[in-house]
């Protein structure tokens, strides 16, 4: 089943940018996806033609993308990991195609795109399939070059994504691998039916916590502004928030064009560090409460080399306020559902840092919207 879509989707709607309304869009394509694929509390993909059977022949998972769709399927990694304890490797799509990956039997390929068009994730999925390994792709363009060729195909359904900037997408790409998650765990046994039950509510609690990040929009604006001048700016977090990290900075890097790096915050320290100057701020993202203590360590270590620190945690988190010069509280979802709103506050950091440097928000130079070519 694939959404309609709409001319009036197409259009801007009072927003001064495809970007800010497609942020905007976020909690109802979020519902719009999540919904259909819990019935009665737990996840099914029966609507999208893959019976409950489909799931249990895994022993190993291979996920392929490129850019934003590549750092949702980093957050899928660690969370298809967590919840079914099936290996998961997830790659570079033009990486994986010339690297000759060892593909096992029993390996479900999964490529994630937003226009189901991108060459390099289409020439991962005729590589698996050449291997004769089932390939299953999460795309949002119905029709779309990759959903026809790949064996199974769930579509996101965020409407058409006009920025070049990718935004919904990301978030309903991320909805998809928690579901894929949860389907695995639920078929692998490695969590109870209670577990997958209190999980799918957690989803769509997100998915409506995701409303409450937008009212972030005019702090987001407030940081930005403090952003003018720089030229540099590091992101770093551990776990989720690291590949949550890696999708604000290239969020930042597309339509600002401020240099932006994105580290594992442990890793700063041998040799990035090196970078830090007063000159430097850090977006510090620390949402997940068991690698709290870490993470002050390493806001420690950039904090006394000069740098300003923006750090975007959530409500209770107790953060000594002498180690940031700005907080921006998410709203208290359990870690695992963390990157769902967290996304929402980089996407509008680098939107408004567009906007104060008079940027082209939509239209970014050198970039394309869907690349076709090598
Ligand atoms: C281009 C776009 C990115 C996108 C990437 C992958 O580089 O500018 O926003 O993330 O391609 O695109 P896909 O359509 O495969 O998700």
């Amino acid at each position: 089943q694939t959404a309609k879509w709409t001319m009036e989707q197409a259009k801007k709607g009072g927003f001064d940018h495809f970007m800010l309304k497609e942020i905007f869009e976020q909690p109802q394509v979020l519902s719009d996806t999540i919904h259909p694929r819990i019935i009665d509390g737990f996840p099914s993909f029966t609507q999208d033609g893959i019976n409950d059977n489909f799931w249990l022949h895994f022993n190993r998972i291979s996920i392929v993308a490129c850019g934003t769709a590549l750092h949702a399927g980093m957050v899928g990694k660690a969370i298809i990991e967590k919840l079914s304890h099936i290996p998961v490797e997830c790659d570079i799509a033009s990486e994986f195609r010339y690297r000759n990956p060892i593909m096992t039997k029993n390996t479900l390929v999964i490529v994630i795109s937003q226009s189901g068009e991108t060459l390099d994730t289409l020439a991962a999925v005729r590589l698996a399939k050449l291997r004769g390994l089932p390939t299953l792709a999460i795309v949002n363009v119905p029709g779309s070059s990759i959903s026809r060729e790949a064996d199974y195909t769930i579509y996101t359904y965020a409407g058409p994504e006009i920025s070049v900037a990718s935004t919904k997408a990301y978030s309903v790409q991320l909805s998809i691998m928690y579901l894929v998650a949860m389907k695995l765990a639920m078929t692998t046994g490695t969590r109870s039916f209670e577990e997958i039950r209190t999980l799918s509510k957690g989803l769509l609690e997100a998915a409506e916590a995701s409303q409450q990040v937008l009212k972030l929009k005019e702090e987001a604006k407030f940081c930005a502004q403090q952003f003018a001048k720089i030229k540099d700016l590091f992101f770093f977090g551990r776990g989720l928030d690291y590949s949550l990290s890696l999708e604000g900075s290239l969020k930042m890097k597309e339509i600002s064009y401020i240099h932006c790096e994105a580290y594992a915050a442990g890793e700063m320290k041998h040799g990035t560090i090196a970078l830090i100057a007063p000159d430097v701020p850090v977006v510090a993202v620390c949402t997940q409460e068991f690698l709290l203590s870490k993470m002050i360590g390493n806001i420690k270590e950039v904090q006394s080399r000069g740098a300003n620190v923006l750090l975007i945690t959530k409500e209770g988190m107790e953060i000594d306020p002498e180690l940031y010069n700005h907080r921006i509280d998410l709203p208290a979802l359990d870690d695992i559902f963390m990157p769902l709103v967290g996304v929402i506050v980089l996407q509008l950091l680098a939107y408004y840092s567009a906007v104060i440097r008079d940027l082209d928000v939509d239209k970014p130079r050198n970039l394309a919207k869907s690349v076709t070519v090598e």
